[in-house]
């Protein structure tokens, strides 16, 4: 489990460390849930909105126990969670959620106003493990036995609370009864594919394959791959699809191969105050990402070095949305407002 809340802490599994080491980190304030959110240790776009929301009730709770004011300090608190990272939507949507309940309580006593926060904070929880399991339900409607589905990143249960996005389309087909077939791209530079969604498939038995992101054409050629699902970390009002850096590369292969491409997003990852994709800030990471590899430089000193983390895929390349309320395929994206 990717996160959960416990006796007023939230225990994180640090994604940093995984295969090797599965170690808990227990956030006690919201700048350990900032800091775990910066650097990966919690990722993915659902999973980072849900961290988030206790990130503020974190806050809140110290506020409140060292007698400092909630409304002169809690402000604070949401903009050092809403400046980790840009560009998944479902951070804000997240915050939003928290901001307007924070809103209804102000004049009221505070102990109420931290528990009407938490309790939100649950309900999000809560929420986002029943989207992920509808979408994945809807999703496994695409999937035909003996498919073999290229996949990017991890869109699992370790980027969201329970199931996943991209993956719990994936798990819903196995229960199905059907043969599922993933192929994992390593997901250059922090091989969340290599890393993550591997561990999380052989745990439950699911056959995985993994690939370097450059053997993608490959496989398609070669006729090995039937889909390519991904997850989102933001989906504009004309279906255009912000997802981990190398999904647009995925999609024109797609695209040349004659195979569908599919996104998986619960409605908390839809920003439809965003008319397009280009619209949508891409989070630029540090170059030693690229440069480096655990604290060991890779290339000589002085290269110049890009570190986009996201790329942008136009919804043409889009063959379905795959969301908890329904599946909107290529041409319908005008649905996305009448299912919002
Ligand atoms: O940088 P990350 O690991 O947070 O990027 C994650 C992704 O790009 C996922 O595909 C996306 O957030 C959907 S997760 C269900």
């Amino acid at each position: 489990m990717a996160l959960r809340w416990e006796n007023g802490s939230l225990v994180l599994l640090d994604q940093t460390k995984l295969p090797e080491e599965e170690v808990y980190l227990v956030c006690r304030d919201h700048r350990q849930v900032a800091a775990a959110i910066r650097r990966l240790a919690v990722r993915g776009a659902p999973a980072i909105g849900v961290a988030a929301a206790f990130g503020v009730v974190l806050g809140a709770q110290e506020i409140l126990t060292r007698g400092g004011d909630l409304g002169a300090e809690l402000p604070a608190v949401f903009q050092e969670l809403r400046s980790t990272r840009p560009t998944a939507v479902n951070l804000f949507w997240a915050l939003d959620r928290m901001a307007r309940v924070w809103q209804d309580q102000s004049g009221k006593e505070p102990t109420a106003a931290v528990s009407a926060l938490e309790a939100e904070a649950s309900r999000l929880y809560r929420e986002d493990a029943e989207s992920n399991r509808r979408l994945g339900e809807f999703g496994a409607a695409l999937f035909a036995d003996g498919m073999n589905i290229l996949t990017i990143c991890n869109a699992g249960a370790l980027a969201t609370v329970a199931y996943g996005t991209a993956l719990a389309v994936v798990r819903m087909a196995v229960a199905q009864g059907k043969k599922i077939a993933v192929t994992a791209c390593e997901t250059r530079p922090l091989l969340q594919g290599a890393r993550l969604t591997t561990w999380e498939l052989i745990r439950e038995e699911i056959p995985v394959t993994l690939i370097t992101d450059s053997m993608a054409g490959f496989v398609m050629q070669r006729g090995m791959i039937q889909a390519v699902i991904t997850g989102a970390d933001r989906v504009a009002a004309n279906g255009d699809v912000v997802n981990k850096i190398g999904t647009y590369t995925l999609a024109v292969l797609a695209r040349e191969h004659g195979l569908p491409f599919y996104v998986a997003a619960p409605f908390s990852t839809v920003d439809l105050t965003m008319a397009e994709g280009s619209l949508i800030p891409i989070e630029e990471r540090a170059e030693d990402e690229v440069a480096c590899w655990r604290g060991r430089r890779l290339a000589p000193a002085g290269v110049q070095v890009l570190n986009p983390a996201f790329d942008l895929t136009p919804a043409r390349f889009v063959t379905a949305l795959i969301t908890d309320r329904g599946i909107v395929r290529n041409g319908e994206w005008e649905k996305l407002q009448q299912l919002a």
